[in-house]
C-alpha cells in the first residue's frame, strides 16, 4: 500500500449558541462597541455556556464523518489543535475518539495556539506517510472563554469559543493538493502572549509563587510580530511553490484583528476581496479561526475544487505556519 497525496474531503464547524455583543461587554467593563470594532473589527463573539472544548470538537467529527462515505472505524488518526483543552489528560483528542467511537484511530492534540491548524496540516500529512495510514480528522477546537479575566478589557473583549476542522484522506489519486508550507516559532517572544499558566501547589515545592490561569498579551508587539512574520512566511511558502500571490485565490488568514488582516494583504499587494473576515462574527478563536472561516467559504462556494488557498495562522509561542495548497 503507498499512497502519495492529501485532500480534504469535508470541512465542518460548531460554535456555543451564546451570542455576547460589544455593547454586552460595555455594560461589564469600561470598553465601547466603537473601540472594540475600530481597533480589531469584532461584533459580536460565540461564549460558551453548557459546551465545552471537547462538546464542540466531537460535533466537528460527527458531521464530518456523516459527510462522507466513511464511518467512525474507518479514521486512522484524529489530532485536535488547541490551547484550551478540557483536560491537561485525557486530551481533547482521545475523548473525540472515545465519543465519536474511532476504535481504529490513535488520537493527540497540538499546542502551537492560533498557528495550531497549519502546524497540524503538517503533522497528520507526516504521520499519514509515515504510518501509511489513509484517512485523517484534524480540528481546532477553542473555549477561550475560560482562560478570560473578564475585568481586564485589554483581552476580554478579543477571544471568542468554537470549533472548525477537515477530514483529510491520504489519495494516490489526487496530485499536488498539499503544495507547500512554511513554520516558524520565536520562543524568545513568548512571553509577549501568555495564558494558562501553572504553579505547583506540591508540598515539596520550593518556589510557592502566585499564578494566574488568564491571557496576558503585549498586543502592540503581537501586532508588530503579525505584520512583519505573516507576509514573510506566506511569500516563503509560495517561493517554494513557484507561484505568485497573484495566483493565490483565496487567502484563509487567523482572525486575530481586522486591521493585521488588512496589513498582511497590502504587504503582499493583493486586493482584500481575497482575503475574507468572519471576525466580526466571532472574535479570535485561536486554532478554531481558520477552520472555522474555511468551513464557511466551502459551504458558500466561495472556495471551489481546484482554488489554489493560502492558510496562515500567528500567535503564542510565538508562532506562524503557513500552508499553500489545492482544495
Ligand atoms: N476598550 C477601550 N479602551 C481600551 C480597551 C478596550 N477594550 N483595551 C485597551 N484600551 C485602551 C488602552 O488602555 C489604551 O489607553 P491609553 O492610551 O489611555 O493607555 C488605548 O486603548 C490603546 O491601547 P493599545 O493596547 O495601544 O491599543 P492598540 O491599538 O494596540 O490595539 C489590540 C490593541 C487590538 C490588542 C492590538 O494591539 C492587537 O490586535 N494586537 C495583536 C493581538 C493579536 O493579534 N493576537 C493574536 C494572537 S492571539 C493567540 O495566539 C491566542
Amino acid at each position: 500500500m503507498k499512497f502519495e497525496d492529501f485532500k480534504i474531503m469535508a470541512t465542518a464547524s460548531s460554535a456555543p449558541d451564546h451570542v455576547v455583543t460589544n455593547d454586552e461587554l460595555a455594560t461589564m467593563m469600561d470598553t465601547s462597541d466603537e473601540w472594540i470594532t475600530q481597533r480589531t473589527g469584532i461584533k459580536r463573539r460565540r461564549i460558551a455556556t453548557e459546551e465545552t472544548t471537547s462538546s464542540m470538537c466531537t460535533d466537528v467529527a460527527t458531521q464530518l464523518t456523516a459527510q462522507s462515505d466513511l464511518t467512525a472505524k474507518d479514521i486512522d488518526l484524529i489530532a485536535v489543535a488547541t490551547m484550551s483543552p478540557d483536560y491537561l489528560t485525557p486530551s481533547v483528542s482521545a475523548m473525540v475518539q472515545g465519543n465519536i467511537g474511532a476504535d481504529h484511530a490513535i488520537a493527540f492534540d497540538i499546542d502551537a495556539a492560533c498557528s495550531g491548524f497549519v502546524y497540524g496540516l503538517h503533522l497528520v500529512k507526516q504521520m499519514l506517510i509515515a504510518n501509511q495510514q489513509k484517512n485523517a480528522i484534524l480540528i481546532g477546537g477553542e473555549t477561550l472563554s475560560k482562560l478570560l479575566d473578564w475585568s481586564d478589557r485589554s483581552t476580554a473583549v478579543l477571544f471568542g469559543d468554537g470549533a472548525g476542522g477537515v477530514l483529510i484522506r491520504n489519495t494516490a489519486v489526487d496530485k499536488g493538493s498539499f503544495i507547500s508550507e512554511d513554520l516558524r516559532t520565536l520562543g524568545n517572544l513568548g512571553q509577549y502572549l501568555t495564558a494558562g499558566q501553572t504553579g505547583n501547589p506540591s508540598p515539596f515545592a520550593t518556589d510557592q509563587q502566585p499564578f494566574s490561569p488568564f491571557f496576558k498579551m503585549n498586543g502592540r508587539r503581537v501586532y508588530s510580530f503579525a505584520v512583519k512574520n505573516v507576509p514573510e512566511s506566506i511569500n516563503d511558502a509560495l517561493k517554494q511553490a513557484n507561484l505568485t500571490a497573484d495566483e493565490v485565490d483565496c487567502f484563509v488568514l487567523h482572525q486575530a484583528n481586522r486591521r493585521i488582516v488588512e496589513r498582511i494583504a497590502d504587504e503582499l499587494a493583493v486586493s482584500m476581496a481575497k482575503f475574507p473576515i468572519n471576525i466580526d462574527e466571532y472574535g479570535n478563536t485561536a486554532a478554531a479561526s481558520e477552520p472555522i472561516l474555511l468551513d464557511q467559504l466551502v459551504k458558500q462556494k466561495i472556495i471551489k475544487r481546484g482554488d489554489v488557498i493560502a492558510l496562515s495562522g500567528f500567535g503564542g509561542g510565538l508562532t506562524v505556519g503557513t500552508m499553500i495548497m489545492k482544495y
